[in-house]
């Protein structure tokens, strides 16, 4: 299997790893035939994510993904966090495995769990802004 050098670097490195204590948005993914689990907590303050932190018990995948997907959504309006896709993190490191592209759907589903969160902690539906999110399954 091959894996770029911006995935190895994510890897080896990653970025905005952790907790955020008083994060106003949290969401948690797994995946129930890896057993990976994601949790991303967002901190939100007039629309802006000011700050975002995961911890992940996953893949090297699962860890890149995450990596480069919070660098591209923090410090950005909560409406450009809720258009990431996984494919645009895929292309951020310059592709992923075929058989990995799942793991970075766990990283844009936890995204979008956390913003639900955020969503609902303020009574609002966040169905209808965020969409489903999908607890996936895949083969390995
Ligand atoms: Fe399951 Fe990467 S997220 S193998």
């Amino acid at each position: 299997m091959e894996y770029s050098k911006k995935v190895m670097e994510h890897f080896a490195n990653p970025h905005n790893v952790g907790v955020i204590e008083d994060a106003n948005g949290v969401g948690e993914i797994g995946n129930a035939k890896c057993g990976d689990i994601m949790k991303m907590y967002l901190k939100i303050e007039n629309d802006i994510i000011v700050d975002v932190k995961f911890k992940t018990y996953g893949c090297a995948s699962a860890i890149a993904t995450s990596s480069i997907a919070t660098d591209l959504i923090k410090g950005q309006p909560v409406s450009e966090a809720l258009k990431l896709t996984n494919k645009a993190v895929v292309e951020a490191l310059d592709g992923l495995p075929a058989v990995k592209i799942h793991c970075s759907v766990l990283a844009e589903q936890a995204i979008k769990a956390a913003l639900s969160d955020y969503y609902t902690r303020q009574g609002i539906d966040p169905v209808p802004i965020v969409g489903k999110i999908e607890e996936f399954e895949h083969e390995h």
